[in-house]
């Protein structure tokens, strides 16, 4: 289905996504990842993974777009995700993104994930982290 007959803004998401990629630096594992983001503003975000000597300090593609977002202002409601990564079969977020990704996503957020193939895997993100803990739920206890 994807890339081809994606929509438009879909496609422009996925561009914004590849050229992350092409920019990550995956010195240490040697993996690119790209991350794209559109809020609900229509505002699209980029971002790749930065790692680092230290291995801990590393900083998922994900994460990066989301800071990006923050940082310029945009509106903080995430409607759509492309990640590319480089294998046959494209990476989910990792866990660590998918909490980052709860704070801003949209209740209908999706999630895109692309290779280095023609496989495309689509989730929405609440089947991607369920029951997800959040602002609602410390609100909720004050
Ligand atoms: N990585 C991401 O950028 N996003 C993910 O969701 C999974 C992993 C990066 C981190 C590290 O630089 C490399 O991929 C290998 O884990």
């Amino acid at each position: 289905m994807l890339p081809n007959s994606a929509s438009p803004q879909l496609a422009q998401l996925i561009e914004a996504a590849r050229a992350a990629h092409k920019n990550a630096y995956g010195r240490y594992s040697g993996f690119s990842v790209g991350a794209a983001i559109r809020l609900r503003d229509g505002a699209i975000f980029a971002g790749c993974n930065v790692e680092n000597a230290s291995y801990g300090a590393t900083i998922c593609a994900e994460r990066n777009a989301i800071c990006a977002a923050i940082a310029a202002g945009g509106a903080r409601q995430i409607e759509e995700i492309v990640v590319v990564s480089d294998g046959e079969t494209p990476w989910p977020p990792c866990g660590m993104c998918r909490q980052f990704i709860a704070e801003f996503a949209a209740p209908d957020c999706v999630v895109h994930a692309l290779g280095a193939g023609d496989q495309v895997r689509v989730w929405k993100f609440s089947a991607l982290l369920p029951d997800s803990f959040g602002a609602a739920d410390m609100d909720e206890a004050r």
